[in-house]
Order: C-alpha cells, then structure tokens, then sequence
C-alpha cells in the first residue's frame, strides 16, 4: 500500500420536505467526499425534487399520507435509503419525525440541521418562536438524530445576530446563508472521519 490510507467512501441519502435549498448546497459542493445516491420525499411536487432531478439523482417520493403509521413510514425510509447503496442520512428540511425503525438501523449516521441554536427552540416555527422570545442571538445547529425531537449530540453550530428590524423571513434568510456554508462543511469532515461519537458525545479530531 502506497502512503495513502484506503477508505471506503461512505454514500448519503438525503432528505427532504421543501425548497431544498440546503440539498443544493450539498450538489454544488464538489468535494463533499460521497454520493448522493438518493433524494427522498415525504411529499410530491415539491423544488427540492426538481433540483435532484436537474442534477441525475434518483428520487424516491414516500407520500406521509400514505403510510399506516410512523413507524411503517420509518422504515419505508430506512429501506429506500439502504436500497440506494447509501450508509448516511441527511435531513434537509425534512418536516417529519423518524421513528425508531429508521433511527436504530442508521445509529449515529442521520444528521440534521435546525435553524436555531438548539437546545432553544425545537419543532417547528424555530425562527418565529426565537423572534417571539426576543432573543438577540440565534443560529443553525447541525447535530444527529436520535429519538428525541430535534435533540441529538450537537456537532457544529454558527450564530447569527438577530436585528431589531427582523421579521422571520429576513431573521430565516440570513440563518440560511449560515446553513448553506455549514451543512456541507459538517457534512464533508462527518464523511471523511473527523468527527466521532463515542458514547453520544462529539469529537472532532
Ligand atoms: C432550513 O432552514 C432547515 O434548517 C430547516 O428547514 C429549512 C429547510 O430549507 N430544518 P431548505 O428546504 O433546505 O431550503
């Protein structure tokens, strides 16, 4: 073996529920290190899918609607994730909550990104619920899942000031610009190996 280290490359599947703004900084990033095998959709006729499709990635549509229960939502996820030939999950405005089913099979492999600087403000509504508080300060936390709502081990976080003039879709503009640096940064150095978790705390090396 010469002096580099082989590595497998580690896929992703990304997931989404929207514009899929967050999704497009990950397909413009050209070192991200894996893959995107698969694009999946808890709804049809949303941007997100047009941008997966403009770019060649197979998308999956699982209309929520559709499913029985979460947890066979759960792993109709998990399924068309693994099926991709994916290994990592990556939640990009993902509106729904996964369930056990999925969360176990992928254990400290799905990542997501929330726009406030967690723990404040879980949920929905993250942006307005930090405008309501008066906080002067909120942000983007990217951290993984677990079964909690938005609550897993917090790998990376930015701040971003909140202005007195700020109505949400400014305040949310502005975090976005945070997140569409960050996710794909997180993102590259969780894929190439510099960030761990060992026994649910982060370490990055
Ligand atoms: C982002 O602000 C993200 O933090 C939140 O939902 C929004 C998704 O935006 N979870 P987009 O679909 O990536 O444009």
């Amino acid at each position: 073996m010469t002096g580099r280290q082989w590595r497998a490359i580690i896929d992703i599947g990304v997931l989404v529920s929207g514009s899929g703004s967050n999704l497009q900084a990950l397909i413009d990033t050209p070192d991200l290190g894996a893959e995107i095998r698969v694009v999946v959709a808890d709804r049809p006729g949303i941007k997100a899918l047009g941008r997966a499709q403009q770019a060649g990635i197979p998308t999956f549509v699982l209309p929520w609607g559709e499913f029985g229960s979460r947890s066979e939502f759960s792993t109709a996820v998990a399924d068309s994730v693994e099926e991709a030939g994916a290994k990592v999950m990556v939640l990009a405005g993902f509106m729904r909550i996964l369930g056990s089913e999925a969360v176990r099979r992928f254990p400290d492999r799905i990542l997501n990104i929330h726009p406030s600087l967690l723990p404040a403000f879980p949920g929905a509504n993250a942006v307005a619920q930090a405008l309501a508080h008066g906080v002067k300060v909120t942000g983007v936390t990217i951290h993984l899942v677990d079964e909690e709502v938005d609550h897993g081990p917090i790998i990376a976080q930015r701040a971003v000031p909140v202005l007195p003039d700020d109505d949400v879709a400014a305040l949310h503009a502005r975090i976005q610009v945070q997140e569409h640096d960050l996710y794909p940064r997180v993102v590259r150095a969780f894929l190439a190996g510099e960030v761990t978790v060992v026994d649910g705390e982060v370490i990055w090396r």
